[in-house]
């Protein structure tokens, strides 16, 4: 079975710090994988990497079947490989609405009024806002 996304190799860091050293990790499709690690050594770095925010240095990042290795972050939300950001890190000047229409900006448009319905059955207190 193909990987839903295969990280072979990948290097990136800051300036003239490597951060990431070689990363290899596979996540099948229906997985949930966790990154352990302490503070500093790499997540947010893999995690910015993967998704292009900062260039790879080295290695290849697979996803979907198609290479992402040295795609702009653009054409990996098109693939559909998504951050989700944690604790407060919405856009403070959009309606909660907006915030969440956001998650369908690029891909899953046609299905947005099912999934807003799914996610406020889970999250009333989102619908009242
Ligand atoms: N923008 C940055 N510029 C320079 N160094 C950074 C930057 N962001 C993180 N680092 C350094 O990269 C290393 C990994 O940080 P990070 O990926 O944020 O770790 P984690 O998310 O696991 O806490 C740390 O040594 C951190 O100080
Ligand atoms: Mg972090």
């Amino acid at each position: 079975m193909t990987a839903l996304l295969e990280i072979r190799g990948l290097r990136g860091g800051y300036g003239q710090v490597e951060v990431l050293r070689g990363v290899d990790l596979t996540v099948q499709a229906g997985e949930t994988v966790a990154l352990l690690g302490s503070n500093g050594a790499g997540k947010s770095t893999l995690n910015n990497v993967v998704c292009g925010i900062y260039p790879a240095w080295g290695g290849t990042v697979q996803f979907d079947g198609r290479d992402l290795s040295r795609a702009h972050y653009r054409e990996v939300v098109k693939a559909g490989l998504i951050q989700v950001p944690e604790g407060r890190k919405v856009f403070p000047n959009l309606t909660v609405l907006e915030n969440l229409e956001l998650g369908s900006f690029t891909r899953a448009r046609e299905r947005r009024a099912a999934n807003l319905d799914k996610v406020f059955a889970i999250f009333p207190r989102l619908k009242e806002r």
